[in-house]
Parts: structure tokens; sequence; C-alpha cells
């Protein structure tokens, strides 16, 4: 197994090396002048199983361009198998025609990605689990869940955790707040969002007895912060104790961090998908946990032929 990274998030390569003690292959990625990509791997890569560690975060365009292009360099390095290691998948959220004449650009992204030449797709939380049918190479997409279970119990007391609430911040994300609040025996409860226009969330009802409850928003992006910000005010104006939100992917697009630090929100727990600014790490208010230990075994098992669902349960 060899295990190349990008430039989106060497932070998180060197992370998944260490979890599998397998040193990052050396590559080199640079920019002619006019911007175009310019990659080379450095060592042999021949009949080799390549894990190739590149979210497509922002720079989206330029992220998923520089996936393309070491993709097919280790094509016509003659790799074995190519698995493009996408722990955060952009343009996931345009997974269907919102209205006429616009695109379904997470299927035309899988396209790409495929034709390039991987074999394989190894992912986390995608904004819709049918987007693995996009791919018509296999896909595996792990859920960070796991992560964040550990860190409640880590984090709360039993005491403490007879009290938690799950709430799902749209109605898109009830059958992940379940799944999460089933861990716990715990509720659930639902904002029932709308967006007048893209980027703005407006929140009208609330479903769901929040009243006194210490209320865990969980979701699988945070953007602007639009919507987290806004179920959070909602839930305490109905009377929750406190917020606190789990949420695996942290785009965190501004004015996020300035949305998240004058919130009433407690705590915004994300994880490593997305690597992120020195504005988001001095954060007081955000947190971040690893799941390198979950691709780590993740890849370790795909290069092993061994079950990835066991790591389920
Ligand atoms: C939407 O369906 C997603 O799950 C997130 O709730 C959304 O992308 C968050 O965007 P924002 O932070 O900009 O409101």
């Amino acid at each position: 197994m060899k295990l190349i990274s990008g430039s989106s998030n060497p932070d998180l390569a060197a992370a998944i090396a260490d979890v599998l003690d397998v040193p990052l292959t050396s590559v080199e990625i640079e920019r002619f002048r006019d911007q175009e990509i310019f990659v080379r791997i450095n060592e042999n890569v021949r009949g080799e199983d390549i894990f190739l560690i590149q979210p497509t975060s922002a720079p989206a365009n330029d992220h998923l361009m520089e996936l393309l292009i070491l993709i097919d360099a280790l094509v016509r390095a003659s790799a074995e198998r190519i698995t493009a290691v996408v722990p955060y998948y952009g343009y996931a959220r345009q997974d269907r025609k919102t209205g006429g004449r616009t695109p379904i650009s997470a299927k035309l992204v899988a396209n790409l990605i495929s034709k390039a030449g991987a074999d394989r797709v190894l992912t986390i939380d995608l904004h819709a689990g049918q987007i693995q049918g996009f791919f018509d190479i296999p896909t595996d997409n792990l859920f960070g869940q796991p992560v964040f279970v550990q860190d409640i119990k880590d984090n709360y007391s039993r005491k403490e955790r007879d009290n938690l609430l799950f709430v799902s911040p749209d109605t898109g994300g009830v059958v992940r707040t379940r799944s999460i609040a089933k861990q716990f025996n715990a509720d659930i409860a639902i904002v029932d969002k709308r967006r007048p226009k893209a980027g703005e969330a407006e929140v009208m009802n609330i479903i769901g007895e929040v009243e006194g409850r210490d209320c865990i928003l969980y979701d699988d992006i945070i953007d602007s912060g639009g919507t987290l910000c806004n179920a959070a005010n909602a839930l305490m104006e109905h009377g929750a104790g406190s917020v606190t939100a789990y949420i695996t992917h942290g785009v965190l697009s501004d004015p996020a961090v300035e949305r998240i630090t004058k919130s009433v929100i407690k705590e915004v727990v994300t994880t490593d998908t997305i690597a992120q600014p020195d504005k988001v790490k001095d954060c007081p208010k955000i947190r971040e946990v690893s799941v390198a230990k979950l691709l780590g075994e993740a890849i370790r098992r795909i290069a092993n032929d061994e079950s990835v669902s066991k790591l389920f349960g």
C-alpha cells in the first residue's frame, strides 16, 4: 500500500500515515505561471495499491483539479489500484436539479473522478447517501458518528447524558439524527428550516419538546453557519437549557466564525475532514476531533480486502 497526499489537508494525511505506520509517498505539486497545476510522483508506484488523500474543500475547484491530475499521473505510472480518499466531498449539495436548467454537479464530479481513473472512493458522511450511486466504482461512505458518540461519552457524565436531546437542523438530517440519538436512548427534535434563497436559512417551526433540555444539533455540514445559529436561537427561544453542535464537515465559510462567536451556542465540534485556517483554530467555541483513526482503519481494511461495514458494528 502507498499513501499519497494532495495539498488540501496534509495534516490529516500525516495523521492517517501515523495510524497506519506507512510513510507518505513523496509528490511535488507545483503551479505554472498561469496557475495550471503540475504534479510529479517521486517514487515508483507501478503495481501499487494507492490511497490518494484529497478532500475537495475550498478552494473546491483547485482541490478537485489537483485530485484529477494526481489520479492521471498515477494511472500513467501504472498503479495497480487507486482509491480516491475524499473525506469531504465538495459539490455534494448539488445532488439534484433544484429548478429548470440547473446542473447535478455532484454527479458531474463523480464522473470526473471515475473517468480520471480512480478505482474506488472512500469518503465520510456524504451529504446524501444516494450520491454513492453517482459512482460506477465501489464507494465506501463512512459514518463520522462513532467519533462523535465517543466524544459525547468523554464529555458528558451519565446524568448529563440523560438530559440530552438530539436535534436535526432540517428535515433532511432526521435519519442521521435519529441514528445518533439511538446510541444514547435519547429523544429527537426537528427544526423545520426553509431557504428563501441559496445561503439563507430561516426557521419556521420546531417539532419536539425542547424545554429545559440540553440540545445537541447534529448535521453533516456547517457552511456559513446560518442554519446552525438560527436553529440554536430558535431552540433557546423555546426554552432549551443549552445548545451544542456536532457537525462532520467544517466548511466554515465567512461569516461562520463570527456568527458562532456571537451565537448562543456553547460549542461547535467538527472533525478534521477539512483543514482549517488559524481564524477557525483560534475560535474558542470551535473544537475539532480527528477522523484519522477511522480513515486509517478503513484504508487498512480495504487494502486487506476486509469488511469496512464491520467498523460500524
Ligand atoms: C444542508 O442541507 C446541510 O446539511 C447544512 O445544513 C447546510 O449546508 C449548512 O449551510 P449553512 O451553514 O450555510 O447554513
